[in-house]
């Protein structure tokens, strides 16, 4: 089987597994499992080698051309092979079918990430100081940022 991206219809515990593995501040299960519902998709990263993901991405389509990337994650034994790129230009490629901006937050220190989305066309829109906690008890701002369809 070829490695794939699917929408996740029905919750899997393996989503919190894999969240618990990559994140430092984790969405509870609780939170999770609450995105598999109407107006939310999740979709999997399927490596050919697991009939299991290995990667999440939560995308909340709040109107048809309005969506937000709520949350992606890749299990730190599959990072830094493009999975995170493959996740984020599906959902690109989905919202330039629907001509849908995407929005998303993400913390400032998150380079990483930061770096991922530029590479795939969002852009700094927004920042909102002292918004998330930290680990270490203090607060850190997010950077709000946003994709548009080329065509849009
Ligand atoms: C952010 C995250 C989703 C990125 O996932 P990923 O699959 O590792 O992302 P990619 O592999 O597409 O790109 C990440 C880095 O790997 C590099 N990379 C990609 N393929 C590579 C390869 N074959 N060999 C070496 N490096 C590679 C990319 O260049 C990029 O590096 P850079 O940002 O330092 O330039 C992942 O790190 C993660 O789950 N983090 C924890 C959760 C999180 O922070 N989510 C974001 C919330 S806003």
């Amino acid at each position: 089987m070829a490695k794939v991206i699917k929408p996740l219809l029905e919750w899997d515990e393996v989503i919190a597994d894999i969240e618990a593995a990559a994140t430092e501040l984790s969405w509870s299960r609780t939170n999770l499992r609450s995105c598999f519902s109407p107006s939310y998709q999740v979709f999997g990263y399927f490596p050919s080698t697991t009939s299991k993901p290995v990667a999440y991405l939560i995308l909340h389509q709040q109107l048809s051309d309005e969506w937000t990337v709520m949350n992606i994650a890749v299990h730190p034994q599959f990072q830094r092979q493009g999975i995170g790129a493959q996740l984020i230009e599906h959902v690109c490629q989905l919202a330039q079918r629907q001509l849908a901006t995407i929005w998303l937050e993400v913390r400032e220190s998150n380079q990483v990430a930061f770096r991922l989305y530029e590479r795939v066309g969002f852009i700094q829109c927004g920042y909102r100081k002292d918004y998330y906690p930290t680990a270490a008890g203090g607060r850190e701002a997010a950077i709000v940022m946003c994709w548009k369809s080329p065509s849009d």
